[in-house]
């Protein structure tokens, strides 16, 4: 047995922020940020909107597109940083405001590989005869966790979700995954806060060592997308898309060159979204199926990267 994805949906908040509207918060401009990163603009969840609402819009069209009902969904995994709450899961939330009471549904943390985890655990959840039809979802609210004085992280992240249904299928749709993690560097990208006796202990907004994460992540991505390759014996002639994580232009393009892609095989929504973590391969993933570029038969490769360190690969036949 194999899981197939069968319908991908997303949703980005209304609200847009450019480089131009951060250039009036902190100090920066259009052109040092799109050098840099690539990045235009990105959303912003309005205020009372919760990650939970987010997914669910996704997931609303991620159904939709599978042609299932939201009944048919036996587990609800949700990838993110943000969640509503400490606890209940947003993955319980997005269950309640779905209608579907009583199928398994839990959060993965993972930060920006958070739908890869997603993507792994439901197949592996389908090919033990545990699932016939999961819903994954990578959604977030980064801009609130975001300290926004520090030109050096705020202008990097925004706000979105993406979703997409799986079902067991005789026929391979994922081909295979891969994750990894190394906890040594945890220092290089985190929120270090923590609630403590009712109040909030540490710093509860992103710090990062840009230059260092730049490092690794060219080189893990790199690693990650020879290896699943290697080992499922398929040439990197034989990929149709790469669908990467969208952090960083400059990262996108070293990885495509390591593979000997063309830019013109690349999924590329970071101008428009941002780095939304766990959201943008998914985010990317939506856009691609639903402008026509991801057609039937494609191979894809989806890779992400993120605090802890956590990333991972994924191939997928469409
Ligand atoms: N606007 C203007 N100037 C800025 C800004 C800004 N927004 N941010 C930093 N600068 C300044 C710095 O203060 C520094 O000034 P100085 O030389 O006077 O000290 C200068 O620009 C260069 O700073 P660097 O950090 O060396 O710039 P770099 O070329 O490394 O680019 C960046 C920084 C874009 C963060 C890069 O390191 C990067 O993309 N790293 C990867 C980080 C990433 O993708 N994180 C996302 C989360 S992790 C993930 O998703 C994988």
């Amino acid at each position: 047995m194999h899981a197939r994805i069968i319908g991908t949906g997303s949703y980005l908040p209304e609200k847009i922020l450019t480089n131009d509207d951060l250039s009036k918060l902190v100090d920066t401009s259009d052109v040092w940020i799109t050098e840099r990163t690539g990045i235009r603009e990105r959303r912003m969840a309005a205020e009372g909107e919760m990650t939970s609402d987010l997914a669910l819009v996704a997931s609303q069209r991620a159904i939709q597109a599978a042609g299932v009902q939201a009944s048919d969904i036996d587990l609800i995994v949700v990838a993110t940083t943000t969640p509503d709450v400490i606890f209940p899961s947003t993955a319980c939330i997005l269950q309640q405001k779905l209608g579907i009471p009583g199928c398994a549904a839990f959060d993965v943390q993972a930060v920006c590989s958070g739908f890869l985890y997603a993507l792994a655990t439901a197949d592996n959840f389908i090919r033990a005869g545990s699932s016939k039809c999961a819903l994954i979802v990578g959604a977030e609210i980064f801009s609130r966790i975001l300290d926004w004085t520090d030109r050096t992280t705020c202008v990097l992240f925004g706000d979105g979700a993406g979703a997409a249904v799986l079902r067991r299928d005789a026929l391979p749709g994922v081909i295979a995954t891969e994750l990894h993690a190394d906890g040594r560097y945890t220092d290089i990208l985190k929120v270090p806060g923590s609630i403590a006796a009712g109040a909030v202990k540490g710093k509860p907004y992103l710090e990062m060592d840009g230059p260092a994460v730049f490092k690794f992540a060219v080189k893990a991505l790199g690693d990650a997308a020879e290896s699943i390759l290697a080992a499922q014996r398929i040439s990197k002639a034989e990929v149709d898309w790469m669908i990467p994580h969208q952090a960083n232009l400059r990262i996108i393009e070293s990885t495509a060159k390591r593979l000997d892609l063309p830019m013109s095989k690349v999924v590329v929504t970071l101008p428009q979204h941002g780095n939304t973590s766990a959201a943008s391969i998914p985010l990317a993933l939506d856009t691609a199926v639903r402008d026509g570029r991801v057609k039937q038969g494609d191979l894809l490769l989806l890779e992400g990267i993120g605090g802890g360190f956590a990333w991972g690969s994924a191939l997928v036949r469409w």
